[in-house]
């Protein structure tokens, strides 16, 4: 059985953040919470906001202090404002960070304790129930955060989640326009994050059919688009296309799952506070230099994807071709394509596998199993930054 699950409303287009308020009045809320951070604030997207809910008259209070990969702090301080005030439904507006922050607090709302209480590794408390509505509006393409009941916190040195249905979004708002004042890294970063989401999908042990067609397009319309969104951001179709990508592998990743390149990635953000995205960048064609035989024919439709011309090659030529654009997207997009390149030293890279190794979630769906020895190789073959394809 492959059940596919999803927000109860998902609205996507140009100019649809303003359907942000029939939502609001669907819920009965009469007051929001809204989650952003300085950077939404700044590129003026929180005004944009306001002004449309001061036009549908709904009452709302801000909090603007969010921060990229939240640590624990930021996050039970957003969580005391909510419980202080009367709002009764909650808006995130922003990158993987805001909506993870704005998913907690809308189910921490109803429940006692802090965020850490319901960690997946170190938790002791469940969450019993959903607590506050939620409406999730990504402002980048994307962390796929607006149809994931997952939330990702910082620890000291390591990474945790919370993770539950709960945590699934009522109504996901995917306004392409909200993406188009996007700067370079940014938009670099977490496009690169949302195509790992889509190829990780594509070939995880827990693919569908029905993820495969999401995942596949995705690819397509992030392979063709992104240097373009990265290097030309005026190019509005090319946004539009990366929205929409990123919306695909965003579904299709939380149905079946993301796998090594995400096990890997942790721990360089937990250890060496490297963004999300780039961690993942870094990583991508590396682990698939690693799995790819375990996957000949689906990495082969990989190539077909990204646009590569594979008719006359064997599966196996064409699975190369897909691992080489990989690498070579993550440099077309201004990435370092090394750990070192992030000051990453080669005697950090026992830490790392010892990390990597405890990710026993995420790795449990690659096609290709892992041992300590292997994590550690692919982490050897980051550091130096070279492919050995053949
Ligand atoms: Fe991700």
């Amino acid at each position: 059985m492959n059940p596919f699950v999803s927000p109860q409303t998902l609205i996507t287009g140009e100019g649809v953040l303003t359907e942000v308020v029939e939502q609001i009045r669907k819920f009965g809320a009469s007051k929001a919470m809204i989650y952003a951070d300085p950077g939404v604030v700044k590129a003026g997207l929180v005004t944009r906001l306001e002004h449309t809910l001061q036009l549908g008259e709904i009452d709302y209070e801000l909090f603007t202090d969010v921060v990229p990969e939240p640590p624990l702090n930021i996050a039970n301080h957003a969580v005391q404002v909510l419980r202080k005030s009367n709002a009764d439904i909650i808006i995130g507006i922003g990158g993987g960070s805001t909506l993870d922050i704005a998913k907690a607090c809308a189910v921490l709302s109803s429940h006692e304790g802090k965020v850490e209480d319901y960690l997946n590794l170190t938790g002791t408390k469940k969450l019993v129930h959903k607590g506050l509505p939620k409406i999730l509006i990504p402002t980048t393409a994307g962390t796929g955060s607006e149809v994931t009941d997952i939330a990702v916190f910082s620890l000291d040195t390591t990474k945790d989640v919370i993770t539950d249905p709960y945590l699934l979004a009522d109504t996901a708002i995917v306004d392409y326009e909200l993406t188009y004042s996007l700067p370079p890294r940014i938009t670099a970063s977490t496009g690169v994050d949302a195509l790992t989401h889509a190829i990780e999908a594509y070939t995880s042990i827990r693919a569908s059919e029905l993820t495969d067609t999401l995942a596949l397009d995705a690819i397509k319309r992030i392979g063709k688009n992104i240097r373009t969104a990265v290097w030309n951001g005026s190019d509005n179709e090319a946004r539009k296309q990366m929205a929409l990508g990123s919306l695909q592998a965003g579904l299709s990743f939380y149905n079946a799952g993301v796998a090594g390149v995400h096990a890997l990635a942790y721990p360089l953000g937990g250890l060496f506070k490297i963004p999300h995205g780039e961690s993942n960048a870094v990583l991508l064609p590396y682990v698939f230099e690693y799995i790819w035989p375990s996957c000949l024919g689906k990495m082969g439709n990989v190539a077909e994807a990204l646009g590569l011309k594979v008719d006359h090659l064997s599966d196996r030529e064409a699975a190369i071709k897909a691992v080489e654009e990989l690498y070579n997207i993550v440099k077309d997009v201004g990435i370092p394509t090394t750990i070192k390149e992030f000051g990453i030293k080669e005697s950090d890279i026992e830490q790392l596998t010892r990390d990597a190794v405890k990710q026993t979630r995420l790795l449990a769906r690659s096609p290709k199993a892992y041992t300590e020895k292997d994590i550690r190789a692919v982490y050897g073959k980051a550091f130096e930054g070279k492919l050995k394809l053949n």
